[in-house]
């Protein structure tokens, strides 16, 4: 008979063992209800007098993923899942935990406080909390050291790495692995212990090895690397005291959780796991994608030859169509050369490289031989007439029902569709550069696409292993447009005073990884020299316009590519002094006295720039929540994970004070600097961003 303790745990008796099952889909997360079942279960099945060995395990796809994430900074309600260890870790009978799939977190900290772990190949495990701006709080750094050691804890909750029945078997984290599904394991294992084959034992009983030189190995390890993170440290702190009783090392951990729990990293760090979720979750997802079994690229550049190089990674055969055989060659050396990359970053074998390149990618100078891919993604020259044509040539080629996508990064999709006869087919799917790296890819939806060629570019997306994330037409779509603007702010700052660099050092002392002067370089300072010159006909005669990028674009300097851009590229590096000479000249020019500008000014302004524009990217619809243009930075922009993205840090701000500031800087330029609608509401009725994202 099976007993309910919770509505997501139940007990059975088969055989004098205890089977205490785990259902919380869809990843067993350990809810309040989760815990208060495990500890009835448990309670119950420690006095009933027919059962001798208990198991644990989980029904579904895994054992338990760890705490549940929506509970965090929220206030909890005992059983704590510390309780739940301890209950399970001072149970009078033996106590077996049999994990499956996602064993993560306080899922292997549950794990940790059975008597013995027997793992099926699914397994998945690890502490993954620093991912999340916190540690592990139920155990996991006094237990861990105990079984595996202090090295090895050190490792896996510093990094958050995942590890699979293996390794976990050779650290010596699961006692062994087995076949079958969990609840026969669950009898037979716990059989097992109660015949002495599986030797069963209380984690918190043994002794911690000590091991200063570990600790003080990461402690600078971590100093050096993860200076600006908060709770990776914390980690070690904990690990440090597990040499002591357990009980102490409970509460001395119990309390650093608690600080990070605190720490806004946390809250930033846990906005962005949730935003790379919710992203999925867009008007057409009840429509049924398109069946994708072969994808064609039109144009095998940089982008083109990463798209393929994406698609291929994800098992799609690919077929690439050049103007010419040389550039059909070169296509085939790039592709090598990315999965070479890949090879070395241990994603992909040397044998699975070299099968791919002979059986997958087939490059053609004849774009006819597209004909029969499903799905077909333009990444031809940005240039609106060159677009056209190309759509206008699929339109002849592709087979009814094929999607076609396109891979500019601005130009009007409504007018790259009308170039073919059947605008509902046509997307855009904007890859970012290097595409088989980079995570982000921007859904771009136009007037006419059909719902189930949207549900295509999303499927497409999620088989890649991309962020996917919806996005309206416009003038470079979320990310550029924001960009855009950020960059004209920039541009304003080092007009007005601040040196390239000094904004670079600024916006790297936020998290970035670069500044966005270095980032130009990096890209190629023609291209927005490229794009400054297509949207000059449009341009207000209010607006304000700095000519020092079109000046270093005029001398030759194009950045990384050329050697030379805002910096030197090769044997000098550092500052370019020609770019100097450049801006002192622009700025005599226009009679500009230039002022001081200190990191947090630059800040300021940078990150007021972007928030008031990605406002106004929300508020004309181009973007459905403020969580997708958070994901689009974190993925595609390298904004810091940890500050949650433009949006939830604007959040940090406040609605009114950003107005304020706003309101502030238009006294200099009220052209650029506008309070955007949207913003304006949410000071005046008190909403954020966060309650938007709700609301959504
Ligand atoms: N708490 C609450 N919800 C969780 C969760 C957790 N620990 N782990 C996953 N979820 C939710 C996700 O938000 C998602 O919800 P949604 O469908 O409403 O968007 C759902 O479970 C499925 O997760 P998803 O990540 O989309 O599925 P997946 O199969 O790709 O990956 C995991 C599953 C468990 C590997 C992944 O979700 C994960 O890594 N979770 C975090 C685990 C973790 O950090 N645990 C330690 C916490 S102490």
């Amino acid at each position: 008979m099976r007993v309910k303790t919770s509505e997501t745990v139940s007990y059975e008796i088969a055989d004098g063992v205890g089977l205490i099952e785990l259902y919380n889909p869809p990843v067993n997360a350990a809810s309040h209800d989760l815990r208060k079942g495990i500890v009835e279960a448990v309670n119950a099945l420690e006095s009933e007098g027919g059962v001798d060995a208990i198991s644990i395990f989980g029904a579904g796809r895994a054992f338990i993923a760890g705490a549940d994430i929506r509970e965090f900074g929220k206030p909890l309600h005992a059983p704590t899942l510390p309780d739940v260890c301890l209950a399970l870790e001072n149970c009078d009978k033996p106590v077996i935990a049999v994990l499956h799939g996602p064993t993560l977190g306080g899922g292997l900290e549950v794990a940790l406080s059975a008597h013995a772990r027997v793992a099926l190949d699914s397994l998945q495990t690890g502490f993954p909390e620093v991912s999340l701006g916190v540690i592990p709080g139920s155990g996991g750094t006094q237990r861990g050291p105990r079984l595996i050691g202090i090295p090895a804890t050190l490792d896996l909750a510093t990094s958050g790495r995942r590890i699979g029945a293996q390794e976990a078997l050779s650290l010596q984290l699961i006692d062994r692995i087995a076949s079958g599904d969990p609840r026969c394991v669950a009898i037979s294992s716990a059989k097992e212990a109660l015949a002495g084959s599986l030797i069963v034992r209380r984690t918190g009983s043994l002794k911690t090895v000590p091991d200063r030189n570990a600790i003080a190995d990461a402690s600078r390890k971590l100093a050096k690397e993860q200076s600006r993170l908060f709770s990776p440290h914390k980690v070690v702190d904990a690990v440090a005291v597990s040499t002591g009783p357990l009980a102490e090392g409970l509460n001395t951990e119990r309390a650093l959780f608690a600080e990070c729990i605190a720490s806004p990293q946390r809250a930033g760090l846990i906005h962005a796991f949730f935003s790379e979720r919710s992203v999925a979750k867009i008007p057409e997802r009840d429509a049924t994608p398109r069946k994708v079994s072969s994808v064609g690229v039109v144009g095998g550049g940089t982008m083109g030859s990463g798209i393929a190089s994406a698609a291929l990674l994800a098992g799609f055969p690919v077929i690439v169509a050049e103007r010419d055989e040389g550039l059909a060659l070169r296509v085939r050396t790039a592709v090598e050369r990315n999965l070479s990359g890949a090879v070395k970053r241990g994603k992909l074998g040397e044998d699975r490289r070299d099968a791919i390149l002979a059986d997958m990618l087939r490059t053609t100078t004849q774009i006819e031989e597209l004909g029969e891919a499903d799905l077909v993604i333009e990444a031809v020259f940005e240039d609106m007439d060159v677009k056209r044509e190309t759509f206008a040539m699929l339109d002849r080629i592709c087979r009814p029902g094929a999607v076609l996508a396109t891979n500019t990064s601005y130009l009007d999709i409504n007018e790259i569709a009308s170039a073919t006869s059947r605008r509902q087919d046509v997307v855009g799917l904007h890859f970012f550069s290097p595409a088989h790296v980079m995570r982000l890819l921007e859904i771009v939806v136009a007037d006419r696409t059909e719902p189930e060629v949207v549900a295509t570019g999303f499927d497409f997306g999620k088989r890649l292993g991309k962020v996917a994330v919806r996005a309206g037409v416009c003038d470079g779509f979320i990310g550029n447009r924001i960009l855009s603007h950020c960059r004209k702010a920039a541009d304003y700052m080092v007009m007005d005073g601040a040196s390239p660099y000094e904004v670079d050092h600024a916006m790297v002392g936020f998290g970035f990884a670069m500044g966005p002067f270095a980032v130009q370089d990096l890209a190629g300072l023609d291209i927005g020299w490229a794009a400054r010159r297509r949207r000059a006909p449009n341009r207000s005669q209010q607006e304000r316009y700095v000519s020092i990028s079109d000046r270093i674009c005029e001398a030759g300097w194009f950045g990384r590519k050329s050697g030379r851009g805002y910096y030197l590229y090769g044997d000098r590096t550092g500052p370019n002094p020609g770019v100097e000479v450049i801006i002192s000249q622009e700025r005599a020019k226009a009679g500009v006295v230039a002022r001081e500008f200190s990191d947090s000014d630059i800040v300021d302004r940078y990150m007021l720039a972007m928030v008031s524009e990605a406002a106004q990217v929300l508020w004309e619809g181009v973007a459905l929540r403020p969580a997708d243009i958070d994901a689009v930075h974190l993925f595609g922009y390298g904004f810091p994970r940890y500050r949650g993205g433009p949006m939830h840090y604007a959040d940090t701000i406040g609605a009114l004070e950003l107005v304020k500031r706003i309101e502030r800087c238009a006294i200099e330029d009220g052209f650029f600097w506008r309070v955007p609608p949207l913003l304006r509401r949410m000071a005046e009725t008190g909403q954020t961003f966060a309650g938007l994202n709700q609301a959504a």
